[in-house]
């Protein structure tokens, strides 16, 4: 299928509380291994009634946290992941947001206004997160929006 073809009948819209369960366990089709508050936020993509591509919008106080951001394999790399973080980052608007990417992924965060930071310069509940996700041996880097 085309590029177009496929983004073309696609939905990208903030989950309502019906979707939660859908979203959620395409979360954990994908392998998604953390823990989904009750009182998170999800945007997901949508076609056919199947859900392709989802993100998670978590509190944590004193800023909004972006996690589990996925997109079904047969589906990547077509900018769906590029329209729903769009959709996410008009939501956030100028609230402060961070997120722990994959070190690969700074530019797809750059194209919706994250800018990479260091651990110092972060809250340290998540400076404490990025610490362990590194020590385990994934590559990932701190994000934070504006
Ligand atoms: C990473 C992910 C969310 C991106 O979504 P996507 O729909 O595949 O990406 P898009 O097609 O919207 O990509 C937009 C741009 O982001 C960048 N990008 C996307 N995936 C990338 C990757 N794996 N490596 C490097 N750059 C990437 C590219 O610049 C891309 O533009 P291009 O295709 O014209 O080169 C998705 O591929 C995914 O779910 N991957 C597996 C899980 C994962 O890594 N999640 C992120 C955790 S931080």
């Amino acid at each position: 299928m085309t590029r177009s073809g496929l983004t073309m009948e696609i939905e990208i819209r903030a989950a309502s509380t019906s979707d939660r369960e859908r979203v959620v366990s395409f979360l954990r089709e994908q392998g998604y291994p953390h823990t989904i508050d009750e009182e998170d936020r999800h945007f997901m993509a949508e076609r056919e009634r199947q859900v392709i591509a989802a993100v998670r919008l978590s509190r944590a106080e004193p800023a909004l946290v972006l996690r589990g951001m996925r997109v079904r394999k047969d589906c990547q790399r077509r900018g769906i992941g590029r329209r729903l973080l769009a959709l996410v980052a008009r939501e956030i608007g100028s609230e402060r947001c961070y997120c722990l990417p994959y070190s690969w992924l700074v530019s797809f965060y750059g194209e919706a206004g994250f800018r990479q930071i260091a651990a110092a310069e972060a809250p340290s509940f998540l400076a404490t997160r990025h610490a362990k996700y590194v020590a385990s041996g994934q590559d990932v880097i701190i994000m934070r929006r504006p």
